[in-house]
């Protein structure tokens, strides 16, 4: 059974021999994966809905995995005790929810070897919070699964010098890296703002407000790096 190219992508990052949290596993499928793979022998399958619980249990029975993987229902890492896995993992939300269940659980994140995150958008607010609370972004990574790309960030803890604005929007590992998906993660992110600016336009307050002014900015140092000045 595939997993799918951004579950895999997530589990390449993952360092071999580790315990891990999955945060919002819904079926359970990365720690099944990272298992299988022989990464991990000590997994937790987290989630807050009942539902995807059930689904995560269905997956580890199926596969024989009860031995390596547990399930746990709560909310974010409120289920794990600080220093009880080496490795935290969330993908599939909004950057948002990631730093609200971080937040809400600072000693367990800050005790974590590695945090790695999926964020389905947001990931430049993510990126400046986690520099701004002592993480260090160790690499970054692209990936495109059924037409969407999807940006993964890897953390661990450590200093991180401060950047212009436009690079937590890009990635500072990324445009360091020059992933084959960059020029494409550019793009998006500049078509993203000028959908945004062009809404704005309609409303005279909009158009004059600071938002307005730095979204066109962003938009302008986007296009500046897409036509290859790295700034
Ligand atoms: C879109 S699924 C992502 C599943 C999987 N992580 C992936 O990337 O394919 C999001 C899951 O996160 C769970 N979730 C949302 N907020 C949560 C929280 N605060 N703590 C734990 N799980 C949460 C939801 O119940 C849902 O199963």
């Amino acid at each position: 059974m595939s997993f799918g190219s951004r579950l895999e992508a997530i589990a390449k990052w993952v360092p071999a021999g580790k315990s891990i949290v999955d945060v919002g596993t819904d079926h359970a499928y990365l720690p099944t994966l990272l298992v299988r793979q022989g990464k991990t022998n000590f997994a937790i399958a987290g989630d807050i809905a009942a539902g995807p619980c059930q689904a995560a249990q269905n997956t580890i029975d199926t596969f024989e995995m009860k031995e390596f993987i547990t399930v746990r229902q709560g909310d974010g890492l409120k289920i794990v005790a600080p220093g009880e896995v080496d490795v935290i993992i969330i993908a599939g939300m909004g950057a948002g929810s990631m730093i609200e269940i971080l937040e809400n659980s600072l000693p367990t994140a800050e005790a974590a070897e590695r945090i790695i995150l999926q964020p389905m958008n947001g990931a430049s607010s993510l990126r400046i919070w986690a520099v701004r609370h002592g993480w260090k972004i160790v690499a970054e990574d692209l990936v495109e699964d059924a037409g969407i790309i999807y940006e993964i960030i890897i953390l661990e803890r450590g200093s991180e010098k401060e950047y212009p604005e436009v690079f937590y929007e890009i990635g500072p590992r990324l445009l360091e890296a020059g992933n084959v998906l960059l020029a494409r993660h550019i793009q998006r992110l500049i078509d993203h703002y000028e959908k945004l600016l062009s809404s704005m336009r309609k409303s005279e307050q909009a158009k004059v407000s600071e938002k307005y002014r730095l979204f066109s900015k962003l938009k302008k140092d986007l296009e500046a790096i897409a036509h290859g000045d790295k700034g």
